[in-house]
């Protein structure tokens, strides 16, 4: 384990009063520590907004009034600022570990080189970045849809902060033959990072005993199960249940004066 040392004087970190931070950066076991918060603080959310798009299935009043309630937070910006800090530092660790765990592989085949033989082609690291990657492509193409409103191709309603009409255009998105294979592929791969990350997280904050570990794989294996099938039962079954019903059928607007 190397042990760098950050300069007083010249240390951004430093003078924001986050030596602590530069400090536990400086080591390999440090930055799998950091990463192991941000993942588990990322499940957070992941439970949060599954909680909110599970009112999906309450229809349009139901989720209209929950992404209103959100939007009118005043502390919204920097609840949002804070999470796209986490995934920024999420990604960059496992970019750097990933890198680590590379070399010290390389190293290990280079002394046993035959017994690596019949390994399987992505060992847990290498699988944990393919399908961490993978989730990522999905949430930036997520932010375009839902977040910035980037699709030319499908006709969103006119954008009113204080009264969104998030379920027209979830479900405008959802709807869409290409979005809903994209949500339900992200999806599935959401769950197959959480299976093996969750675990793998609490491992990295020094949970790992003989009496524990069986307990807290089986609960990461349940976690990753209900989040992955809770997100992939939208684009599966939001687009049947709104074509039922559609959601212009049950939006109410205030009649003109
Ligand atoms: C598959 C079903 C999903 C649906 C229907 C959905 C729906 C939404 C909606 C409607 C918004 C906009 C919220 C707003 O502006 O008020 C949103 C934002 C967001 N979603 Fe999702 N989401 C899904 C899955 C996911 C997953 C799996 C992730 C992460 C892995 C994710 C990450 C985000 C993030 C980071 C934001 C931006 C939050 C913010 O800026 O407030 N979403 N989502």
């Amino acid at each position: 384990m190397e042990t760098g040392s950050a300069n007083p004087q010249s240390s951004l970190t430093n003078r924001l009063n986050l030596g602590w931070l530069g400090r536990m950066l400086s080591s390999s076991v440090g930055r799998k520590f950091v990463m192991g918060v941000t993942g588990l603080l990322l499940c957070g959310f992941l439970i949060g907004h599954l909680a909110g798009n599970l009112l999906l299935f309450g229809g349009p009043e139901a989720f209209d009034a929950y992404a209103t309630w959100i939007h009118n937070q005043e502390f919204l910006p920097l609840i949002e600022l804070g999470l796209l800090l986490l995934f920024l530092a999420h990604i960059y660790l496992a970019v750097v570990v990933t890198i680590e765990n590379r070399a010290a592989r390389s190293k290990r085949y280079a002394v046993k080189h035959s017994k690596q033989a019949g390994m399987p082609p992505l060992p847990p690291h290498n699988w944990m970045f393919v399908s961490g990657a993978i989730v990522l492509g999905f949430v930036l193409l997520h932010l375009a849809d839902l977040r910035i409103g980037l699709r030319p191709d499908l006709a969103f309603p006119e954008w009113d902060e204080h009264h969104p009409r998030m379920y027209e255009m979830t479900v405008a998105v959802l709807s869409n033959p290409l979005s809903r294979v994209v949500y339900i592929i992200g999806t599935i791969f959401l769950g197959l990072h959480l299976s093996h990350g969750a675990a793998s997280a609490f491992r990295s904050l020094g949970w790992d005993h003989p009496k524990y570990t069986p307990t807290i794989r089986l609960m990461s294996w349940l976690f990753a199960i209900v989040i992955g099938v809770g997100f992939c039962s939208l684009p599966i079954l939001i687009p049947e249940l709104a074509a039922v019903a559609p959601p212009e059928a049950k939006i109410v607007t205030p009649a003109e004066p």
